[in-house]
């Protein structure tokens, strides 16, 4: 390969799915004052990276084309800007890429200083590369019901649904390390999985009592963190007490309505929708965690970076335990 050059995985326009990525050879970026040039070690998929392909924030993102999709990678500075001052050549990171730029499916991808932590030896390109999205959003969703995790938070009775997937495996986690009392929903295959992961209830999405969601004591949640479309207000309202709340990461056109509705309302039972934000001390805050032991990533697949479209598939599927990893 040519040393200017590099591969990277790109769509040309809106749908397609992994059989519209190309693999190209690009020229590799230069980092503008502010960034630094990263050579990535791993990245991950999230499901937002093709549902943007599908067309869901059309016509605003993707910004342009060719789009090199994929926000989250792991690995190690190469070349700084004039006025980064916080990295150095040779420092492994984790970095969470802006949505309308993406470039994580490539060699090399330049990135703000602002959305780049440093990653101890101890923390694995792959384990750190599941961490910015789902992670960030997992925590984001804990602190914002006043979760923490220094002992000295209130213990709630917590309900997270699609406890299996990349959000909620680390959701169950958390809500365990911030002390809360977790009943949690997957597949009947993931069961000791989510189990191991802490949470003291697993119900099967199958079953009447996971469709349901109702735990065998009969007590309600005073907040679930819902991470799948699949479950509707319908059904979590019944099961929030009197002033819970459901935090809502992937809301359907039913929660999209009763979060509105909740605004014009008095009710007491809410639904809020969980928007991600970068939140740099956050992501430090997650790759501490993983350093000393306390979080994991729990890792799907890993695919070289030759099967992208196989790993970018997988994720559409929905069916995946964990993060889909891609190594270069
Ligand atoms: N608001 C935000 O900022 C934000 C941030 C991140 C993600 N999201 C959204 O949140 C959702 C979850 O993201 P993710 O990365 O965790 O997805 P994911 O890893 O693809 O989730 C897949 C997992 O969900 C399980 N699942 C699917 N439907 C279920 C149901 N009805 N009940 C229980 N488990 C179910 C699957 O289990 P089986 O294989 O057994 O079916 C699978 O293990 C996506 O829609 C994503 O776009 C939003």
């Amino acid at each position: 390969m040519d040393a200017k050059t590099m591969r990277a995985i790109q769509y040309k326009r809106y749908g397609g799915g992994a059989a519209s990525l190309q693999d190209v050879k690009i020229q590799i970026p230069k980092p503008k004052k502010n960034e630094v040039l990263v050579k990535i070690e791993s990245s991950s998929i999230n499901p937002v990276d093709w549902k943007l392909q599908k067309g869901m924030l059309r016509p605003f993102l993707p910004f342009k084309f060719p789009f090199t999709p994929v926000t989250d990678i792991a690995g190690e500075v190469v070349e700084i800007g004039p006025q980064v001052t916080a990295f150095k050549v040779g420092n492994k990171v984790v970095c969470k890429l802006n949505f309308f730029k993406g470039g994580g499916l490539a060699e090399y991808a330049v990135v703000s200083e602002k959305e780049t932590v440093l990653r101890p030896d101890e923390v694995s390109p792959s384990d750190a590369a599941g961490l910015p999205i789902a992670g960030l959003t997992a925590l984001q969703s804990l602190k914002s019901i006043g979760t923490k995790f220094d002992g000295t938070g209130k213990a709630a009775n917590i309900l997270v649904t699609a406890a299996s997937g990349g959000v909620g495996s680390y959701a169950v986690q958390l809500a365990e390390l911030g002390g809360h009392h977790v009943t949690a929903t997957c597949g009947a295959r993931n069961i000791d999985l989510v189990r191991s992961l802490g949470a003291d209830e697993v119900l099967d999405y199958n079953t009447p009592e996971g469709q349901s969601l109702k735990n065998s004591s009969g007590k309600q949640y005073d907040y679930i963190i819902n991470c799948t479309t699949g479950v509707s207000w319908s059904v979590l309202k019944p099961n929030l007490s009197k002033n819970g709340v459901v935090m809502d990461i992937a809301p359907n056109i039913s929660n999209m309505l009763a979060f509105i509705w909740g605004i014009f309302t008095f009710s007491k039972k809410k639904l809020k929708i969980v928007v991600l934000s970068l939140g740099k001390d956050d992501l430090q805050f997650l790759v501490g965690l993983v350093r000393e032991g306390k979080l994991k990533t729990i890792i799907d697949s890993k695919y070289p970076f030759d099967n992208a479209q196989d790993a970018w598939s997988k994720s559409v599927d929905g069916h995946a335990t964990g993060k889909i990893i891609i190594e270069m």
